[in-house]
């Protein structure tokens, strides 16, 4: 596999990236605990904002995701050390007051920042990459409604080809929205954007049986956008349904192991949407993650003569090679691997 030869370790490739790793509304007095590319971190609100450190505390091990935020930052519940935001530890209440803290009571800070609903995390100084730009997330035009977290034995990478990947949705989806009959696909566009891919399809949606009522088809408007590493927007434009969008973002806890924080964004006056969105994507969802959580090598592969390519699969090949430049440190940009 000359071509993955020189591909970095997978958590160095990306740790410069932001990664979620909370929903805003989840993380509330109690820290979190999160894993992101093989860190244990815990992350928790301080006065100004959140914060993200390692999870095991500097003196003794223990969890800090059992420990307290208090205005200096967070103390452990184990000795009541204390840390900042940077990581420093500002207390050891079993020392005289003002006795010098060692240098090394300190722990790994990372930045942490809050966004579209979401907790992010970069694991290196600065990031290479900013955030996605959802503006229609921000002007209050819209309301958005959450899925569980999606904790999947996936690749971040293999969850999002899964999203991205036309041909399968007459096959996994069948008996959700998936059209059997329509089995080809018509050659699509990919675009390539600054840090990511765009592509629009046009599907023949099978929308359910309703009361005995043969199904009917919701020709549908796809447009994917992939932010790069595991982000993906997908905006639906039904004939029948309702437009919405959905935000699928994979954070790689490892490897071959990632969580998803997928939401979805839609008019606010459509008042049953929430819980039929949720509904109904459980159950594509649960889909899919039969088929992804199947399927082997469970790391997403670099070399792309492992597997065999059709032109159905162009947005997927697209993503799998600007991923691949991410690993091998090439600009995305560049060629792709062949
Ligand atoms: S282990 Fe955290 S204060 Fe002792
Ligand atoms: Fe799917």
């Amino acid at each position: 596999m000359s071509t993955a030869l020189g591909a970095r370790a997978y958590p160095e490739s990306f740790a410069a990236f932001w990664h979620p790793v909370a929903f805003s509304s989840e993380l509330k007095e109690r820290p979190l605990p999160a894993r992101l590319l093989d860190t244990d971190l815990v992350v928790w609100r301080t006065g100004s904002g959140v914060a993200a450190t390692q999870r095991y505390c500097a003196h003794r091990g223990a969890d800090l995701c059992g420990g307290a935020p208090v205005a200096e930052g967070l103390r452990c519940a184990f000795h009541g050390w204390t840390y900042g935001q940077d990581g420093r530890c500002v207390r050891i209440p079993s020392q005289p007051a003002g006795a010098p803290i060692p240098e090394r009571a300190r722990l790994a800070s990372y930045p942490a920042t809050e966004r579209y609903g979401l907790v992010w995390v970069c694991l290196a100084t600065g990031p290479a990459a900013p955030l996605p730009e959802w503006p229609e997330l921000e002007d209050g035009s819209l309301a958005t409604v959450p899925l569980p977290l999606l904790d999947w034995d996936v690749s971040a990478g293999r969850m999002v080809e899964i999203v991205l990947d036309v041909a399968h949705l007459s096959w996994v989806h069948d008996g959700t929205f998936g059209n059997p009959q329509q089995q080809e696909v018509p050659a699509y566009d990919v675009e390539r954007l600054p840090g990511g891919l765009r592509a629009q399809i046009t599907y023949p949606a099978l929308s359910p049986s309703i009361g005995g009522a043969p199904p009917r088809v919701d020709r549908t408007t796809l447009t994917y956008e992939v932010t790069l590493p595991f982000t993906v927007r997908l905006h639906f434009k039904p004939t029948l349904f309702y437009t919405h969008t959905v935000y699928a973002v994979a954070s790689p806890c490892s490897e071959e192991k990632m969580r998803c924080f997928y939401f979805a964004s839609y008019h606010p006056k459509i008042r049953n949407f929430a819980d039929m969105f949720v509904k109904s994507e459980l159950a594509i969802l649960e889909q899919d993650r039969r088929i992804a959580e199947g399927q082997r090598p469970k790391a997403h592969p670099l070399d792309f003569a492992g597997e065999v390519h059709v032109r159905a699969d162009r947005l997927p090949i697209e993503y799998r090679r600007a991923v691949a430049a991410l690993r091998l440190g090439h600009p995305v940009d560049g060629p792709g691997l062949e």
